[in-house]
């Protein structure tokens, strides 16, 4: 799966900073959401499950040779016990024992578009399994979610054998809720080395919950259209049909989709049948699809839609790119396609595998919740993520399209062929889709320096969150993770984003070669199957071995620091002695790890370093500390280590090495690489943070940037100094630090109206592009002179020829937000009108966020309101609205009213979904700093506590946790902070001073 909704860099511009905690719950989201959604809308006691309507269909979708009649609804429903049993008795277990072993499945479903009788809208279907028993049992588990099943003869299946002697007839039936079982307990046992098939007839809600078989809605024309679709990862397969839902347990699927005449249907396979027929005197068309290939429960997929597509081969493989028709009729597939066939030919020579599947179908929903969704031969994307549109699409959105494309058919191979054997090993699936992800990006887009972006994407992301004592190791023990919540905890920025990077740093020490021959073999030995991540180091250490590569000890020995302990050090350089040594990085220095380490807390580090700008070494610290002679240095020279940031850890120096390398950035800067000055400011930051330095320190790393022209180091810049506008921009620091940025930002802002002949162009390069629209985006913010003229120019051009907007793409966001902060009613109202007349999603989503900069109260106000009627506001796009709004100084303490005087209804509509209002709650409450506020969240916390917070629990323990902390650092810092920019502000001939 890729990360969930996705903030951009170009939406960063309304001042969105994705905080640390932010990240690892939007990547949580998709899955957290829509189960603990889906748990809300649970109705009926499962012991009472009536015979639900069945597909009674044409002799080919009822696949038992003697017909069983439909049971009528009995008044009183066979009670199905629920033993008096113990809690030792398998079905009590989450996990499926290892007595029987799926083989084929047969899957008839039956969406229905229309809502039925009470307004609901369901699904039915019907599905045989054959499976082969490894054990002797007299028991069956499978799960099944939220189905209603038919019973047959008062028993939810019915069991046959495959060529064999029949089978034990069935004792008792009956459904497990809390694990998500259907039990069936036999009078004999089954023969270990026999098949058997077990038929089950069933009906279930196609909701809007977003997992599982869902549904999906958009208006064309005025008129509605609902699509069935689905998101299975990683357990809801079994809210569509009864399956041994466990990754391990792949079998071969047989799908066969009952539709609507005049829709399509889509799956994991190409459709291989079509024909129309009548079932129940209802005209629909049945679509049957090839088997699939060996594969795991959670990469299915079932789709219908009245959508388009567009289509092209890639040798013998089948491209096809889904849409809404109108989104096909404006070409938005066009950019997905022509680079799919590319990143696939990439993917292909990369793990030297040809792709399996005779096509690859991409689909982008209306409603998605993750980013998107690597299902074998069917990938689902959020529209955002696909779809594109040479005008109206910036250059972040295209980039975002490409890595996520990229990603996804990544995971084609490493997670769909080999697919890890359970769930605790998430981080290596994900990791790895996450760091190969940019190699295919650099190769659809080979001039946007794709590769560098890692280090700012996700390793400095990721440094924020493993930094925390709560932090945890990116491995977990298979019998620690059961439950689905608790696999859905897994989905994290340290799965995700820690996992990219030490695979990166993996890669790059070992050397890509040596990286990819272990990696081909590793593919090659585990196709169709699963494994455990330390096949994958078995197989690089073979590679290690057979190309006679030195390392200092085995690849095993190294990872396991990496793997198995949480967090990562501070390496600290005495550059007089040679002093190197390491320390757990923590940004709270009095916080105390919540875990033990067997490690100690001590990792192997390869640390790349340089010396002003000549020697080169990879020098490995193995221990706590040591001594290199050769990093030691005198006069004005420097040392810099973590070259290109390959590594994952910090770095110190002793402070006369930080005043060379800060007099170094003052004179020349392109001597140290750009990723390294971006590293420079943020390891500087965090340390100070850690105190560690002094924050007037860090703050010196910002100095140079009046010469400075890169997009990385700028970023990161930026991204540091965001925390400092959240704590000072109610304060009388803030006019200083404006001062100050605008002097730093008006030569940027100078360096780019050049380049682009008075904003007439747009810069080259990609990365270009994106500081431009920093340097507009900070400009208009700290009223760099012109900057607001610009843009308010540029906005009411647009608002006097509304079919015609001349505002570049890449600055859109930047534009609209800064002149609907400058403007009033009109310029909101304009932005508003045009919002709802969008017809690409992401020209959407930036209209969403900039309406979110008027610094009118009373519109913010009635935004807010609008948050809440989802005829104006999506309601996946509910909460994240009132965040943008939070982010605005004048919108903070109105979100913060609105959120506690609508909480009753807030909490009953997201309170459930751990995502949506963890993130909420963090969002409001980010900028709190004063114990008056403090008193606020904690009172907020009392009030509420009898109603519970639910998953908001956690997030307001945080809030309040971080409050503190913020109050902490403003009274440590605020003196010298205001001195300081107070002092860099005054007027000066000489920036360089
Ligand atoms: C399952 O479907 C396949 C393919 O249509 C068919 O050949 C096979 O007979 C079916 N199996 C059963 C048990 O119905
Ligand atoms: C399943 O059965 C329960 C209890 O009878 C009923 O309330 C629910 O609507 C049924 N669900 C579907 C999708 O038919
Ligand atoms: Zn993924």
């Amino acid at each position: 799966m890729a990360k969930g909704f996705y903030i951009s860099k170009t939406l960063g511009v309304v001042g969105i900073v994705v905080g640390a905690g932010a990240v690892a719950t939007i990547i949580a989201l998709s899955v957290v959401y829509s189960q603990e959604k889906s748990k809300n809308i649970e109705v009926g006691p499962v012991t009472t499950v009536k015979p639900p309507p069945i597909v009674t269909a044409t002799p080919t979708l009822t696949p038992d040779p003697t017909p069983t009649p439909v049971p009528t609804p009995d008044p009183t429903p066979v009670p199905t016990p629920v033993p008096t049993s113990a809690p030792s008795d398998p079905w009590h277990k989450y996990r499926l024992p290892d007595s029987l072993m799926p083989d084929t499945y047969n899957v008839t479903l039956w969406p229905r578009l229309e809502p039925g009788e009470l307004g609901l809208y369901i699904f039915t279907g019907n599905s045989i399994v054959i499976f082969r028993c490894l054990k002797e049992t007299d028991l069956i588990l499978i799960h099944s979610n939220k189905l209603n099943l038919t019973l047959f003869d008062g028993f939810h299946a019915k069991l046959h054998a495959v060529d064999g002697p029949a089978p034990p007839a069935i004792k008792k039936t009956w459904l497990q809720k809390e694990t998500q079982f259907l039990v069936v307990q036999l009078n004999g046992n089954l023969t270990a080395g026999l098949s058997y098939e077990l038929y089950t007839e069933f009906q279930g809600e196609l909701a809007d919950d977003l997992g599982g078989f869902y549904r999906s809605e958009y208006y064309e024309d005025g008129v509605k259209k609902v699509v069935a679709t689905t998101q299975m990862q990683p357990t809801d397969a079994r809210k569509a049909f009864p399956c041994f839902d466990e990754p391990a347990m792949k079998a071969i699927f047989n799908i066969i989709l009952i539709h609507q005449r005049g829709t399509v249907a889509l799956s994991n396979g190409m459709d291989i049948d079509t024909v129309n027929t009548t079932i129940d005197s209802t005209a629909v068309t049945q679509t049957t699809f090839e088997p699939t290939k060996k594969m795991s429960t959670y990469l299915l997929a079932f789709i219908v839609s009245e959508f388009d597509h567009d289509m092209a081969m890639e040798e013998n493989v089948l491209i096809r790119i889904w849409a809404r028709r109108k989104a096909i009729a404006e070409k938005q597939g066009i950019y997905a396609l022509n680079k799919t066939g590319p990143i696939l030919k990439f993917f292909e020579s990369y793990y030297n595998s040809q792709y399996p599947l005779s096509k690859s179908d991409q689909i982008a929903l209306p409603d998605f919740n993750a980013g998107a969704m690597e299902n074998w031969g069917l990938i689902t994307y959020r529209e955002t993520a696909l779809l594109y549109d040479e005008e109206m699409s910036s250059n972040g959105n295209k980039e975002r399209i490409a890595t996520i494309i990229a990603h996804e058919l990544a995971h084609m191979w490493f997670g769909n062929l080999v697919t890890l054997k359970w769930w605790n090993d998430l981080w290596l699936n994900e990791g790895f889709a996450s760091y190969v992800e940019y190699l295919g990006a650099d190769h659809a887009e080979p001039t946007w320096g794709m590769k560098d972006m890692i280090v700012l994407n996700d390793v400095h992301r990721v440094f924020a969150i493993d930094a925390l004592a709560s932090s945890h190791p990116l491995s977990s023990k298979e019998e620690e993770i059961n439950k689905p919540e608790q696999i859905s905890e897994l989905f994290d920025a340290i799965s995700y984003s820690k996992g990219a990077s030490v695979l990166r740093m993996l890669s790059e020490f070992l050397t890509e070669d040596i990286f990819v021959r272990g990696l081909r073999s590793y593919l090659a030995e585990f196709a169709f199957s699963n494994t455990v991540y330390t096949d994958l180091w078995d197989h690089l250490q073979m590679a290690v071995n057979e190309t006679n590569t030195i390392l200092p000890t085995t690849v095993h020995e190294i990872m396991n620091r990496w793997v198995l302990q949480m967090g990562f050090p501070v390496v600290t350089i005495n550059t007089k002695t040679g002093d190197v040594s390491q320390q757990h990085f923590l940004l709270d220095p009095n916080s105390i790890p919540d875990r033990p380490s067997d490690y100690n807390y001590e990792w192997f580090v390869p640390i790349k370093w340089m010396k002003t700008g000549m020697d080169q070494g990879q020098y490995w610290l193995l221990k706590t500390s040591a001594t290199n002679n050769n990093m030691t240095v005198t006069g004005a020279d420097w040392v810099l280590a973590n070259i290109n940031v390959t590594g994952y850890y910090r770095v110190n120096y002793d402070l006369d090495n930080w005043n060379r390398l800060l007099a170094q950035l003052d004179s020349n800067h392109q001597a140290i690489p750009s990723i390294n000055r971006a590293q420079l400011v943020d390891d500087a930051f965090n340390l100070a943070r850690a105190n560690k330095i002094k924050t007037t320190l860090a703050l010196s790393t910002t100095k140079y940037l009046s010469q400075e022209r890169d997009y990385m180091p700028w970023e990161s810049a930026l991204d540091n100094l965001n925390y400092f506008t959240l704590m000072f921009d109610r304060t009388a620091v803030f006019g200083p630090m404006q001062a100050y940025l605008r002097n730093q930002v008006g030569h940027l802002f100078e360096h780019f109206k050049q380049i682009t002949d008075n904003w007439t162009k747009i810069p080259e390069g990609h990365t270009d592009q994106y500081n431009q629209v920093n340097a507009i985006r900070m400009a208009c913010r700290t009223g760099v002179e012109g900057c607001e003229e610009l843009t308010t120019g540029w906005y009411n051009d647009w608002r006097r020829n509304p079919d015609n907007n001349t505002i570049h793409a890449n600055l859109r966001t930047t534009v609209y937000c800064s002149a609907i902060a400058a403007g009033d009613v009109a310029e909101w109202d304009f932005g508003w009108k045009m919002f709802l007349n969008a017809s690409l999603a992401s020209e959407a989503e930036k209209l969403r966020s900039a309406l979110a900069c008027t610094k009118q109260p009373w519109l913010l106000n009635r935004y807010l309101e609008y948050t809440l009627d989802p005829t104006k506001i999506r309601k996946q796009d509910a909460t994240s609205t009132i965040v943008y709004i939070a982010n605005n100084v004048v919108g903070q303490p109105l979100a913060w009213d609105f959120v506690r005087t609508r909480w009753d209804y807030i909490f009953t509509e997201y309170g459930g979904g751990s995502f949506s209002f963890s993130n909420l709650i963090n969002g409001v409450t980010k900028r709190f700093s004063t114990d008056f506020e403090l008193k606020q969240l904690q009172q907020f916390k009392e009030d509420n506590a009898q109603g519970g917070l639910g998953s908001g629990t956690l997030a307001l323990d945080q809030s309040i946790e971080r409050t503190k902390a913020n109050i902490k650092w403003l009274a440590d810092n605020h003196k010298q902070v205001k001195e300081w920019f107070e002092n860099e502000s005054k007027p000066k001939n000489n920036f360089r001073e």
